[in-house]
């Protein structure tokens, strides 16, 4: 690599190391508005908003010691590893959460290289609200040549007059039923504006981490062509972003390969415009002089591809449906809750509950599916409510098969995908990965109020 990272601070661990790093959960500030007179209350891990960017080469065993130093039970889940479930970091499905105070050690190996993140799993609504949140980079064997590899984490924060935390808004069941816990501040990497310091000619990887609640961030890169690489950590064939604009929902991912083509001393800017405002969340600005190369950069970066199952056996694919029904214009007359049958004004006044799975608000009795460890499994996700929502799986990516009644032949693989509202996609993965593994929308407010489902896979 010919230059270094300079937009995130890079901490490398490891298995040469043979203790744990220690990430610790705990109140701390962090200036998340420019104009608040003192920084904001957070929680975050090491005190850094978001958390340390974690680093490892693919393949290797990671070792992470958390440490709750928050007043909540919490745990951490790390989103998009194909990981051992022990490691998964549900609290309730596959730990206990771990109480204040107390520790948990988490060991595992990252089969994929690619873009991750971390966060709880335990009141994820409030805590990654709050700050718990960062990024897990698994490093190529041979990562591809880029001048820097850079991380923009984007996030938006629901903040008082003064700048803290809205704490009263938390549980809210407008927020609930409706879009989600949206904020009024948008942060990069933890700060209102993110500039990043460039120069004509450079090659940039850019790692795009959608970590905000609820909210869809349609982001523009003004002025550049924008190639993907990956999503959700997973290589694509590279293509050209159209419009330079990504839509990109709550804990998803995209890798961008971006060629600095303006002249030197240019500015541009990456904008939020979910709005319909332009929102500039930084530029990149370039030095006054240029790279100068030998050869130039003109064949695309391309990947090495991650070990994911070659083939889709969708003849003898498991089938499941999955109706995603509830929310504010919605029309849900009811759901099952606990095993329970109730009428939407109980399940929202009694439970707190607005949306349902397949006619049942939170978790069930029985998985989604069972699958036989190998199988493939098809689930088509019918949303019939009036939201769209960003449907994680963990364990496993899936793929896209078809989308509102068109094929899709993109061949992406995904941990979080999206539907807009009313839409249908159906998705297939191997279910490779043995153990419980939950299956929820990740706009959070819309998970804890029911989106939220399990299946398993068993050998
Ligand atoms: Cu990123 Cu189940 O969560
Ligand atoms: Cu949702």
């Amino acid at each position: 690599m010919a230059g270094m990272a300079v937009a995130a601070p890079l901490r490398t661990y490891g298995a040469a190391e043979d203790r744990a790093r220690i990430l610790r959960a705990a109140p701390a500030e962090a200036s998340l508005r420019s104009s608040a007179a003192v920084p904001a209350r957070v929680w975050a891990y090491d005190a850094q908003v978001p958390g340390p960017l974690l680093r490892v080469r693919q393949g290797e065993a990671v070792r992470v010691r958390l440490e709750n130093g928050i007043e909540q039970p919490t745990t951490v889940h790390w989103h998009g590893i194909r990981i051992d479930n022990r490691m998964d970091g549900v609290a309730g499905l596959t730990q206990d959460a771990v109480p204040p105070g107390e520790t948990f050690d988490y060991a595992f190996t990252v089969p994929d290289a690619g873009t991750f993140w971390y966060h709880p799993h335990n009141r994820s609504w409030e805590q990654v609200a709050r700050g718990l949140q960062g990024v897990l980079i698994v490093d190529e064997p041979e990562p591809p040549t880029v001048d820097q590899d850079i991380v923009l984490v984007v996030d938006d924060w629901r903040l008082t007059d003064d700048g803290q935390i809205d704490e009263a808004s938390f549980g809210h069941l407008h927020d609930w039923s409706h879009a989600g816990r949206l904020g009024n501040e948008l942060t990069v990497n933890g700060r209102p504006r993110f500039d990043v310091p460039v120069r004509a000619g450079e090659r940039l990887r850019v790692r795009l981490v959608n970590t905000a609640n609820a909210r869809i961030m349609n982001l523009r890169f003004e002025a550049h062509t924008l190639m993907l690489i990956a999503v959700d950590g997973q290589p694509v064939q590279p293509r050209p972003v159209p419009d330079g604009e990504l839509r990109l929902g709550p804990g998803q991912r995209v890798d961008l390969m971006i060629d600095m083509s303006l002249d030197p001393g240019s500015r541009a800017a990456f904008t939020e415009v979910t709005g319909g405002g332009r929102l500039v969340a930084g530029e990149f600005v370039y030095a006054t002089d240029s790279v100068a190369r030998d050869n130039p950069l003109d064949a695309p970066v391309r990947l090495t591809t991650n070990p994911l199952p070659t083939r889709l056996e969708l003849d003898g694919a498991t089938r499941v449906d999955l109706l995603m029904e509830g929310g504010a214009m919605g029309g849900m007359a009811g759901a099952i809750h606990d095993g329970k049958e109730m009428t939407i004004r109980q399940l929202v006044r009694e439970k707190r509950m607005a949306w349902a799975f397949n006619g049942v608000a939170g978790m069930s009795e029985a998985p989604l599916v069972t699958a036989k460890r190998g199988q493939t499994v098809v689930i088509h996700m019918r949303n019939q409510t009036a939201w769209p929502h960003a449907m994680h799986l963990h364990g496993h990516h899936a793929r896209e098969l078809m989308r509102s009644g068109a094929p899709v032949t993109d061949e992406t693989w995904r941990d979080t995908v999206m539907l807009e509202r009313e839409e249908d996609v159906a998705v297939a993965f191997v279910a490779d990965n043995p153990g419980r593994w939950m299956l929820h929308c990740h706009m959070l407010e819309h998970q804890v109020a029911g989106m939220t489902t399990w299946f398993e896979v068993v050998s």
